[in-house]
């Protein structure tokens, strides 16, 4: 088993451009083969950091999600960049969070997302697939503008409880929040150190004030009053007795919207771009709609849009075979680790009847396994069975445009056209 590695891939793994430019698969394997357990030391790269285990396989990360014990979400939070004490706090959400308090804060929230509940939402979710796609079939769109984004911000601003014609406005913000490293998105630059002076806000972002205050307003009338959308829940919470404080109950809306907004679409746009590039799996899914379980599972595997997560030792420990010292970040994968051959034949080959797909797409698994994970599948099985009964094809009109982050796997241009059947 590899240790400290003097020689590791030929990939700058943080770097946005690296992603940018596309999916770096052929480095990921190296890792794997080469390096699975890999110590990356961030200096000698440019970023800033006291560098960190890097996981690209699918047993340790999922090794890692299960122990939280041992790998906090807590400790240092779950981003690669090292935050001062003041700036975690200031930013910490129930992700940040270990049991038990993180089992309290996910108690108030698992009732919306439960697999039963999300059930409910089913027509919901076919009508606006349908109105989505009655607008896009037939003449020339962009797959990520016209069709992705509308639908998952579109699925939860009820259960969140904001007005539905702030969509629009929302995943605006979402977006320049998140892709900080992208200027199509963002003005601030994060790795140019444009937003330092915005460490205290979550993804260093001035959008995120904006967003803070926006709950506020909200949540101030929601106080005293009975209702089961989540920003009356967050308002009216009590955790071990006490109120949630007003700026974790921003932020907790914060990571409900971004979650909930900016990985979703990327399945969507990237499961297009996945059909356009094989032809023979729409074709294969409309004739036999049974494979509908299967194609959202291997749509997800083979999209992964969240690209990492950060766990910080809490004790001297192994991974794989490798030391590993208290205090040490470790950082794992996902989609990496979704194409790690011990786990997945012939990883490379898009398979909509792929079974079994134990994927890591929401996470390996332990309390942080993704709140959303059943919205995202309602939401990615709704449009594959949509789009299998009424699209003959997917044409690529132009070249798909990636996004600049190496946080998100996303697509920001598809430009495409749906051929009807
Ligand atoms: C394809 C879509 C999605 C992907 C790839 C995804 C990915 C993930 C991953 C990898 C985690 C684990 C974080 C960790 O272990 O530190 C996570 C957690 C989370 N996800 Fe998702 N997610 C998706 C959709 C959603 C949706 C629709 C929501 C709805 C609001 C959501 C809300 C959350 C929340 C709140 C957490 C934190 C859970 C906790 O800390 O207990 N996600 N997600």
């Amino acid at each position: 088993m590899a240790a400290r590695q003097d020689t590791l891939p030929h990939l700058d793994i943080l770097s946005h451009d690296v992603y940018e430019a596309g999916v770096p698969h052929a480095a990921y394997d190296e890792f794997r083969r080469t390096a699975p357990v890999a110590w990356v030391n961030e200096t000698d790269k440019g970023h800033h950091g006291r560098g960190f285990w890097s996981l690209t396989c699918h047993e340790d990360v999922v090794a890692v999600h299960k122990d939280w014990r041992t790998f906090s979400s807590e400790v240092d939070g779950t981003e690669i960049e090292e935050l001062e004490p003041d700036a975690l706090a200031a930013r910490r959400t129930m992700l940040e969070t270990d049991p038990p308090r993180h089992t309290k804060l996910r108690q108030l929230v698992n009732p919306t997302f439960s697999k039963m509940a999300v059930e409910t939402y089913a027509a919901h979710a076919e009508r606006l697939v349908g109105e989505v796609l009655d607008r896009a079939i037939g003449r020339d769109a962009d797959g990520v503008y016209d069709i992705a984004r509308d639908l998952p911000i579109r699925m939860i601003t009820g259960l969140l409880g904001v007005p539905e014609e702030d969509a629009p406005q929302l995943f605006h913000w979402a977006d320049q929040i998140v892709y900080n490293a992208d200027p199509d998105y963002s003005p601030l630059i994060s790795d140019h150190g444009d937003t330092d002076p915005y460490r205290l806000l979550p993804f260093r972002s001035p959008v995120s004030l904006t967003v803070l205050e926006y709950v506020h307003r909200l949540a101030v009338a929601r106080r005293g009053v009975d209702g089961g959308d989540l920003l009356t829940v967050l308002s009216n919470a009590l955790v071990d007795g006490e109120p949630l404080p007003e700026r974790e109950q921003g932020t907790f809306f914060l990571l409900l919207l971004i979650a909930g907004n900016e990985t979703t679409r990327h399945s969507l746009s990237q499961g297009l771009l996945a059909l356009a590039e094989h032809p023979d799996q729409l074709a294969r899914l409309a004739a036999d709609p049974s494979l509908l379980d299967s194609a959202t599972e291997e749509v997800l595997r083979w999209t992964s849009p969240q690209l990492h997560f950060r766990r910080t030792a809490t004790v001297a420990t192994e991974i794989g075979g490798v030391p590993v010292a208290a205090g040490d970040k470790v950082v794992t994968w996902y989609l990496a680790a979704n194409f790690d051959p011990e786990v997945f034949p012939d990883p490379h080959r898009f398979d909509l009847g792929r079974s079994p797909n134990r994927h890591v797409t929401f996470g390996g698994g332990g309390p942080h396994l993704c709140l959303g994970q059943w919205m995202a599948r309602l939401e990615v099985r709704t449009f594959l069975a949509a789009l299998a009964q009424r699209v003959r094809r997917v044409e690529l009109t132009g070249d798909p445009k990636r996004v600049r982050s190496n946080f998100i796997n996303g697509l920001k241009a598809l430009p495409l056209h749906l051929v009807p059947r």
